[in-house]
């Protein structure tokens, strides 16, 4: 990453135009830019080292050697380097193939200046977790061939869990959702607790199994993202700043990317991208408001919100069970979905949970 220096953006559009509004645009955000006017000038300029940029803008239609066909090739050369597609208006499906075969996000052209300053900022933020990730890694790895000469270790790569995906079942989801609970040592049980409380809630809105099932599941794995953030952030005692804060806020958009890679999880990938999302469009990471939230999103958004405030936290105590209901009928159209909130109440699912979790307290006590 070019810390010292400008952030830089490799521009890949043959239209020339195109290329001076981005180009400016760049400008305008102070960061330095590069040009390549079709895939092969921008593969050319990689790898002769030429330019090393922390993003890349990808347009898909171009002579030579188009966007998709280049896209695999660049994420093979620098795979921590975010490549945000250019599409033309109305040809949103590329987009999308396009982000399953790798790409960060996409733009439609032309875009405001604001959307492309927001995405440029969303994907320096992921490619610096991809940076310290790597380097944890690297250090996990340097660990664990220390301790596999002690001792033959079962120690579990985080690698895994793609592998892990693909062969999927509940039992794996719960696997994968303790890895997660293991990371962020606040969070014990809370996952399972969201997938409980999200299944009801979704039953009693009287959604299809097939939706209950993805339902579960993203409920399940809502917060798998978390495994692409530093330990050194998600277990900080004390507050965080603000670029801590940003990292974070990251986990909703790493934790769809794992679940997309599996064409199962379609529908989960979706609703783990919008749990942090509000009714009133001050969530986070789209920040979309109202309807365009994802439906299941909006019932784990609940759940896990109540789970948490019933729950203590490194930076804040629990709430009373009382003052936990209060917040959820306070926040009614602000940050829950309305009609989640009223089927909540109205399927008597406060008493449920309550009962479940003094369940729980019972059980720990009784443990020796
Ligand atoms: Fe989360």
């Amino acid at each position: 990453m070019n810390t010292d220096q400008k952030r830089m953006v490799l521009v890949v559009e043959d239209n020339a135009p195109m290329q001076k509004v981005l180009s400016l645009s760049i400008q305008k955000m102070d960061y330095d830019y590069a040009i390549a006017k079709n895939g092969r000038e921008a593969l050319d300029l990689i790898e002769s080292g030429d330019v090393s940029p922390d993003a890349i803008l990808l347009d898909i239609r171009m002579p030579v050697m188009s966007g998709l066909v280049v896209l695999p090739k660049i994420r093979t050369i620098i795979p921590s380097v975010p490549v945000i597609m250019l599409t033309a208006f109305g040809d949103l499906e590329t987009g999308l193939a396009a982000m399953k075969a790798g790409a960060f996000d996409y733009l439609v052209k032309p875009s405001s200046l604001e959307k492309i300053r927001e995405t440029l900022e969303k994907a320096f933020s992921y490619r610096e977790i991809m940076e310290m990730k790597a380097e944890e890694e690297r250090k996990r790895e340097q660990q664990r061939l220390e301790l596999e000469k002690r001792v033959e270790s079962s120690y579990q790569e985080l690698g895994d869990v793609y592998g892990k995906l693909k062969k999927m079942n509940l039992q794996t989801a719960y696997a994968l959702a303790e890895t997660i609970e293991a990371k962020d040592r606040y969070t014990q049980g809370h996952c399972e607790r969201v997938r409980w409380l999200s299944s009801r809630i979704g039953k009693a809105m009287s959604l299809a199994d097939e939706e209950i099932e993805q339902l579960e599941y993203a409920a399940l794995l809502h917060d798998i993202g978390k495994i692409g953030i530093p330990d050194s952030i998600l277990n900080k005692e004390g507050p965080l700043n603000e670029r801590e804060r940003q990292i974070i806020r990251m986990h909703p958009i790493i934790g769809a990317q794992i679940l997309s890679t599996v064409e199962f999880f379609e529908k989960a990938a979706a609703a783990v991208r919008h749990h942090h999302e509000r009714w009133d469009g001050k969530g986070y990471p789209d920040g979309v408001e109202g309807e365009r939230i994802d439906h299941l999103a909006r019932i784990i958004s609940l759940a896990d919100t109540l789970d948490a405030m019933a729950t203590s936290r490194p930076y804040r105590r629990a709430l009373s069970f009382d003052e936990v209901l209060q917040e959820i009928h306070l926040m009614r159209g602000i940050q829950f979905a309305p009609d989640v909130v009223d089927v909540f109440f109205a399927a008597d699912l406060d008493k449920a949970y309550l009962e479940k979790f003094r369940e729980e307290v019972r059980k720990k006590k009784d443990k020796p």
